[in-house]
């Protein structure tokens, strides 16, 4: 089969991930997840006690940034400074943190070369918010995945109960939304979709079925 790149984007927990991972499966490619991304810049400055808000330190600490991606079946492994991450930068501190340093146009430069290096040889699914308009403009497919806040915080409230967390549906509604607007509001590479996306609003859908969605999206245009 010839070489192709699906582009999904769209805001905090949309379903993004957990779809473009069966696709990856479904389909034998290569799952890349940009957000992790920015999660463990994110990270990375938390744990050097650099201040996110601030630009000039951010990028100043990019050039020790010891951040190793793993693609593997299904999923993607990430280790900062040679401990694996993969599931502990999956917090709301982190996600805010990460929202904050992917403001910034040279965290930016260095996550896209590394996201284009990825998809350069190989067949790739691979989400984030600028995958369609920047990362991969040429992308064969291309989908923005909606679905409402309150049915984005209830799954959120879902997963964090699935892990014997507790969580108030209100704050991480809130929480959301704050994302969300930083991320459509920013000067660089602000969350939108492409003019040649496919807008796919998966409220009320479950997981199988907006795959199955988005399977035959692929199907159509590959
Ligand atoms: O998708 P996820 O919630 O893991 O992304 C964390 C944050 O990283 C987002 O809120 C967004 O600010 C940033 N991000 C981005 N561009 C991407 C992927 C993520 O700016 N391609």
């Amino acid at each position: 089969m010839k070489k192709f790149a699906v582009a999904v984007d769209g805001p905090a927990g949309s379903g993004k991930s957990t779809v473009a991972k069966e696709i990856a499966k479904a389909l034998g490619i290569l799952y890349i997840d940009t957000g992790a991304m920015y999660r463990t810049v994110g990270m990375a400055c938390l744990k050097k006690g650099i201040n996110p808000a601030d630009e000039d330190a951010v990028v100043a600490s990019l050039d020790s940034l010891d951040m190793k991606i793993f693609p593997e079946a299904g999923g993607q492994r990430i280790l900062l400074d040679g401990e694996d991450i993969t599931s502990r930068i999956r917090t709301e501190e982190i996600g805010k943190a990460a929202s904050s340093v992917a403001a910034y146009q040279k965290v930016r430069e260095k996550l896209v070369e590394i996201q284009q290096g990825l998809a350069k040889e190989q067949s790739v699914i691979m989400d984030g918010r600028d995958i369609g308009t920047k990362v991969l403009p040429d992308a064969e497919v291309k989908i923005y995945l909606d679905a409402s806040v309150e049915e984005r915080a209830k799954r959120r409230v879902g997963e964090l109960e699935a892990q014997g967390k507790t969580a108030d549906l209100e704050t991480i509604r809130e929480e959301i939304a704050q994302r969300d607007y930083q991320d459509m509001h920013r000067e660089n590479s602000p969350l939108c979709r492409a003019e040649d996306a496919v807008n796919v609003d998966t409220t009320g859908l479950d997981i199988p079925a907006v795959t199955e969605k988005l399977l035959a999206l692929i199907a159509e245009k590959t």
